[in-house]
């Protein structure tokens, strides 16, 4: 997507061939820097303190950390160690396992001497498949945008979204908001409603400047605000995205996301969950088994944000003493999602629904 009109993704390899640059995502809105990674332990540190997050991003970034790893030691010892080091980052979002399985298998039985090139190219790869896997989200969500522009005779379909399930958190045009961006383009109007996000406030800093950037019309709203937006019809559709699916079709995202889901089955409001095949755990079952990230209190009792003098600055929010507790994800139950929206299709949450767009995967845990 664009940033101040120039094609922009979130990870791309730096002209020396060998380095990866980023977006620095604890700077935006006030700022858009990159942040080039030239080591394992950079890109381990990217992650664990959010300056990539979402989890195919997380993915992505996981791959070229083992680049950078092989670059400076393709042994077996570095191999695992970068592979270890890598997993420990983040918990919840199985887009890191999976992309860090892929190279793990490709490298192992490699030479040394043929695991460097072999890395940064399937890295390469993985960006490139995730482009290609939210553009077909995109495509595949669209239409649910719309029927709803239909029967509205063109009034504006209302998205309420949930975190950043945007392009930031991919490498290229996000999961729940591929089909927003679509429609948008197609000259369907369209206004999201975009929830805050405490604590990391994801929504209100990523998402809110992203659809800028685009054009898209929003409105922030502070987290509490989606039930009431649902009771007054004022919410045609929910689009979130997932750190992590079961098999069964009980979505983990971002904390706060069931609260909407409740709300959306309460008032009758369609919701929708955006993802990739890679954010499928075909190992897990039940959605309570995933595992929930705990954060630092502090993203609880802190806020930082820019002052009237320009700069960044981080305030107590809370009362000082008191402690807070920090779950960064929660689980939706299946019953609760009207649809899942892949790049092969839509699908019922549920085990025939992810088997029927999936057989391959389905059988073997
Ligand atoms: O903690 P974060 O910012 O990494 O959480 C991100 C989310 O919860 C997203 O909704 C999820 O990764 C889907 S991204 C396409």
């Amino acid at each position: 997507m664009n940033v101040d009109g120039v094609p922009h993704r979130t990870i791309w390899l730096a002209e020396d061939g060998w380095s990866v640059e980023i977006i620095d995502q604890t700077k935006l809105p006030h700022r858009f820097e990159t942040l080039r990674l030239t080591s394992l332990d950079q890109a381990a540190e990217a992650i664990r303190s959010m300056q990539v997050r979402g989890a195919p991003l997380i993915g992505a970034t996981a791959a070229y950390g083992i680049a950078l790893a092989m670059a400076e030691d393709a042994g077996d010892a570095a191999l695992k160690a970068a592979y270890d080091s890598l997993l420990a980052t983040r918990p919840t979002a199985v887009n890191l396992r999976w992309a860090l399985d892929d190279l793990y298998d490709l490298l192992q039985p490699l030479g040394a001497n043929a695991r460097a090139a072999a890395a940064y190219l399937r890295a390469a790869e993985i960006c490139e498949e995730d482009v290609a896997l939210c553009r077909a989200i995109g495509d595949r969500g669209l239409p649910l945008i719309e029927a709803i522009a239909a029967r509205k005779g063109g009034a504006p379909v209302n998205v309420l979204t949930h975190c950043n399930a945007g392009w930031l958190a991919t490498v290229d045009w996000g999961t729940a908001t591929a089909p927003i961006y679509l429609a948008h383009d197609k000259g369907i109007a369209v206004k999201v409603w975009v929830d805050e996000t405490r604590p990391r406030n994801q929504g209100a800093s990523l998402t809110a400047w992203e659809l800028t950037q685009h054009g898209v019309p929003h409105a922030i709203v502070a987290d509490n605000v989606g039930g009431h937006l649902m009771q007054q019809g004022l919410v045609d559709l929910c689009i979130v995205g997932t750190d992590r699916t079961t098999r069964r079709g009980d979505v983990c995202n971002k904390i706060g996301t069931y609260l909407k889901a409740l709300a959306a089955r309460d008032n009758g409001v369609p919701f929708y969950v955006a993802l990739p095949g890679p954010t499928v755990d075909w190992t897990l079952e039940d959605g309570r088994d995933v595992p929930i990230e705990e954060r630092d209190a502090r993203e609880v009792t802190h806020v930082t944000g820019r002052n009237e003098a320009g700069e960044l600055a981080t305030v107590e929010i809370s009362n000082p003493g008191s402690p807070a507790a920090n779950y960064a994800f929660d689980v939706t139950p299946a019953r609760l999602v009207t649809g899942l929206i892949t790049e092969r299709g839509v699908c019922e949450a549920s085990a025939e629904g992810l088997a029927g767009l999936y057989p391959e995967r389905a059988g073997r845990a």
